[in-house]
């Protein structure tokens, strides 16, 4: 079988060497297209392969139209918005994504954010500690709860919003609602996916709500935000700040207008770690083996 590795931000040297191993000891051919710019360049590699590992590149209908003979897409990370799942599905290709392997990478990322934003994003002046602040952990899936424990040891105290609670999330302090959980903290931390139901929930109503000096971080996805009502409230409130790792569309414009009380990313670096590169590689290359040896599709999200 022809695995093909499209990565438009390519993962580590060490992790496309470990794909490689996993795929060839496997008895498959493994093609790489690294670092493509154009969407020809990913219509003519994906044309005759099987099975196909991305990270946020874009699997368009276009894209799964022009694989003739692909069986299989594995999202190397956590987040598959960037995937046409009904084109998929309507072609019986299966989609799975490999979840929880960059999770640490990114929670690590939100608590530098955090402090990065608190210390004045690292220029002269007087900053604040972490210690003894209010997280807000908007989402507890295994971001939400790997910033949790973090933010525990920096000395934090720890509120969650999830709509699913779980046995094992018993013993954190949690809220229902998500105007209590923005009105009383002073961090929140953005943990959800980008689904229909969660795209620019996090709107003036939300973000207003937020106390005295309070600050947003998001290392999920921009889709998430509201950008008007963002650009609303901190306007209205010199105090607010905004950290994310995905900048929003008019980020020029709001930072021109809002300095310091914004900050992003220059190109979304969550998961763009040695380890998380591994993790997430080496598990996308190996649940494609398992597919064409065993059929198995523990992982699949296109159900
Ligand atoms: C994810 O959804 O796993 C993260 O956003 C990482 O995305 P990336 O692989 O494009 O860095």
């Amino acid at each position: 079988m022809k695995v093909l590795v499209a990565t438009e931000k390519p993962f580590a040297a060490a992790a496309v060497n470990g794909i490689r191993e996993i795929v060839e000891k496997a008895g498959h051919e493994l093609v790489l297209l690294e670092k493509y710019t154009e969407k020809a360049q990913l219509l003519e590699a994906v044309a005759d392969a099987d099975a196909l590992i991305v990270r946020s590149d874009k699997v368009t209908a276009e894209v799964v139209e022009a694989a003739k003979d692909l069986k299989i897409v594995v999202r190397a990370g956590a987040g598959y918005d960037n995937i046409d799942l009904k084109a998929c599905t309507d072609k019986n290709i299966v989609v799975e994504n490999t979840p929880g392997q960059n999770s640490n990478a990114v929670a690590e990322l939100a608590i530098g954010l955090m402090i990065y934003i608190s210390r004045n994003q690292f220029t002269p002046g007087t900053g604040s500690e972490l210690s003894g602040k209010r997280l807000g952990i908007q989402g507890f899936g295994n971001i939400g709860q790997l910033v949790a424990k973090k933010a525990v040891a920096l000395g934090m105290d720890v509120v969650i919003y999830t709509n699913e609670v779980k046995e094992k999330h018993q013993r954190w302090k949690a809220t229902f609602s998500l105007e209590h959980l923005y009105s009383s903290c002073d961090f929140i931390s953005i943990n959800i996916p980008a689904t229909p139901f969660t795209m620019r929930t996090v709107d003036y109503n939300l973000i207003s709500k937020m106390p005295k000096g309070g600050c947003l971080i998001n290392t999920s996805r921009k889709e998430i935000i509201c950008e008007d009502g963002l650009e609303k409230a901190l306007s209205e409130r010199p105090d607010l700040k905004y950290a994310t790792d995905i900048a929003p569309e008019r980020y020029a414009e709001f930072k021109e207008k809002f300095g310091k009380q914004i900050f992003a990313t220059p190109k979304k670096q969550g998961a763009e770690t040695g380890e998380a590169n591994i993790n997430a590689g080496l598990a996308a290359a190996q649940q494609i083996c398992d597919f064409f040896e065993t059929g198995s599709t523990k992982f699949k999200v296109n159900k």
